[in-house]
């Protein structure tokens, strides 16, 4: 595990923040915390860089106590409001930024080319960082987050300023990356950032993991059937795969865990007299999700 906590909680006087978190990620994976304005995210990250210190609980990185000075240079971190120095140009940022990590003038220089091509940016390294458009200077964040080539990478919403195609381009990185055998934690309210790109997610809420897993795991895919001539046979099939189907006339609502069980449950259907006219995915599930996990007020 590259990451792990044990019922880690930090507070701000006994309110906001987040209460025993236990989590872990594995080498290479890459994990979303997923919690509308306000859950705890930004904290949870900022606690795990040992920029706050936890009120109880233990966390590890990469197999040292959070805060440890020698991890943090293992670390790249995108900050949600990233602190942009608008009078240096984006190629004296990253200089600078690679001088604070202690890399050598050489090694900063041949980086500086290489992640600048990474986030897109070629061509405006020596324009002045107040030049930039939002997306720009949510790139050249990017850029500072991986300049130093770290193992793990803790992105606070790094597509909140990007227009769409920016978005995709950011998930292409994150997928490149991953690809390199890097771990990226991820904090975001987008749901399809969380599709596209995780292997696992946690749902915050109000500071309290409310769920993890999976996306698989944790939609269990709602599927809807239309069968003619539906008989007990194939109720009692269905139940094998979904205990709780949900029965109106002849549609039916179960959900499906894996997606390997959708021609077995066609093939049972029809085998036993049954005449399949729908299958469909619902969509937005994870909409649905997240809206039923956190959505109740208080
Ligand atoms: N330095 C602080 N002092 C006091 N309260 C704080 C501090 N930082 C965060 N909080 C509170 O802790 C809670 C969680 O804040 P946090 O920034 O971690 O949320 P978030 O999930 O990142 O939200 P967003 O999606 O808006 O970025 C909020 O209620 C916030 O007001
Ligand atoms: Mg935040």
């Amino acid at each position: 595990m590259v990451i792990q906590t044990d019922n880690l909680t930090k507070q701000f006087k006994g309110k906001g923040g987040f209460v025993n978190i236990s989590l872990s990620v594995k080498e290479g994976e890459v994990f979303s915390l997923l919690g509308k304005n306000g859950a705890g995210k930004s904290t949870f990250i900022r606690t795990l860089l040992g920029i706050l210190h936890p009120d109880s609980g233990r966390g590890e990185i990469l197999g040292q106590s959070i805060g440890h000075i020698q991890t943090r240079k293992k670390i790249g971190y995108l900050p949600e409001l990233f602190q942009y120095h608008n009078w240096l140009t984006g190629y004296e940022l990253l200089f600078n930024h690679g001088l604070l990590y202690k890399m050598d003038k050489k090694e900063i220089k041949d980086r500086i080319e290489e992640v600048i091509e990474i986030v897109g940016l070629k061509g405006h390294e020596y324009k002045k960082i107040k030049e930039y458009s939002k997306g720009m200077k949510q790139r050249i964040g990017l850029a500072s987050a991986i300049l130093s080539n770290p193992k793990i990478l803790f992105l606070d919403e790094p597509t909140s300023a990007l227009d769409p195609i920016g978005r995709k381009d950011v998930r292409d990185i994150i997928l490149k990356l991953k690809d390199q055998g890097k771990t990226i934690f991820l904090n975001t309210h987008l749901l399809s950032e969380v599709e596209l790109v995780s292997d696992r997610v946690a749902i915050l809420d109000k500071g309290r993991m409310k769920k993890i897993g999976t996306i698989q795991e944790l939609l269990h895919s709602p599927v809807l059937l239309s069968i003619g001539n539906i008989n007990e046979k194939i109720i009692n099939e269905l139940k094998k795969v979904d205990q709780n189907i949900k029965k109106a006339g002849n549609q039916i609502e179960m959900s499906v865990y894996d997606d390997e069980l959708l021609p077995k449950i066609a093939e049972c259907i029809v085998k036993n007299d049954g005449q399949l006219y729908m299958m469909k995915k619902k969509e937005n599930v994870l909409e649905e999700l997240f809206i039923k996990t956190v959505g109740e007020e208080e």
